[in-house]
């Protein structure tokens, strides 16, 4: 597994760079092959949708995404706390995925019939690997409480679990969530964790500085097993890692520092 920890002066050199490394990735998706991308919810996520729409519309071969979410608020498509409603204001009402290459999780449906329903319907579409559902790309976003999609602290049996999605709950609001499992995140060709702002700087160092008890977040038991693993963070939310010099942090040139984690 390649990890590969990159530090960015600002989220719009974050967002470039992002934006570039998927163009290429769906780009080189061979004619007849789909490539699957499971989107998270977020601020940084909306950031860099907003980038893709308003830089890549015609630089993407976007008839070969197929778009699936990490996670999803159990709320209707319109409602304004929807991972959907987010992702098509700022992305997909403005680029040419064909509606029938959207797979949308219910928010609005019961939880545990929808979990089961969305289970099934990435079975179906996304290519496995060693019989379980490989995305290409997988994007996540890093709570506060070390959280990613909707896997919060104190369930990490979600990442064992033999489904592929399981109905999580939002431990202060209690709102239902459907989200993926640990095993089914960490089967995933590359999985990109986008964290940006001062408020992720704590938790992000003690994630990625294996600080004592990181290893109970969920964040924290993400390593794609055949994959690639990115963290892509501004300054601000590297602002602690920063002082983990012996991380081997070389400067860069658009790069403020790029680390690469030891390889595992
Ligand atoms: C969600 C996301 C969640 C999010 C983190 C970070 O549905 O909210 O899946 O995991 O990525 O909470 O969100 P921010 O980037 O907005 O801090």
């Amino acid at each position: 597994m390649i990890k590969k920890l990159i530090i960015f002066k600002s989220v719009d050199q974050l967002a470039a760079f992002f934006t570039d490394d998927l163009a290429a990735k769906i780009n080189e998706t061979p004619d007849g092959r789909f490539f699957s991308w499971a989107l998270s919810g977020g601020s940084t996520p909306k950031v860099l949708f907003q980038y893709l729409a308003q830089n890549f519309r015609k630089k993407i071969s976007w008839e070969k995404v197929l778009v699936f979410w990490s996670d999803e608020r159990c709320v209707a498509p319109d409602d304004q706390q929807s991972n959907y409603r987010m992702t098509k204001e700022s992305l997909l009402n403005y680029v040419p995925i064909p509606a029938a290459n959207i797979f949308r999780i219910k928010g609005e449906a019961d939880p545990s019939e929808e979990s089961e329903r969305y289970s099934e319907a990435v079975m179906q579409i996304v290519p496995s690997f060693n019989n379980i559902p490989r995305f290409d790309f997988m994007m996540l976003g890093l709570g506060e409480d070390g959280h990613t999609a909707s896997i919060f602290p104190g369930n990490l049996h979600l990442f064992d679990s033999k489904h592929l999605f399981e109905v999580a709950e939002h431990p202060q609001t209690k709102q239902k969530r459907i989200t993926a499992t640990g095993n089914l995140i960490n089967h995933s060709a590359t999985v990109a964790f986008l964290v940006t702002g001062e408020a992720k700087s704590e938790i992000a160092y003690h994630v990625l500085g294996h600080q004592l008890g990181s290893e109970k977040l969920p964040a924290a038991q993400i390593f794609p097993n055949n994959g690639e693993l990115l963290w892509l963070m501004d300054e601000k939310a590297a602002g602690k890692i920063l002082d983990l010099r012996s991380l081997n942090i070389y400067p860069e040139q658009n790069i403020l520092e790029q680390t690469y984690l030891k390889t595992q």
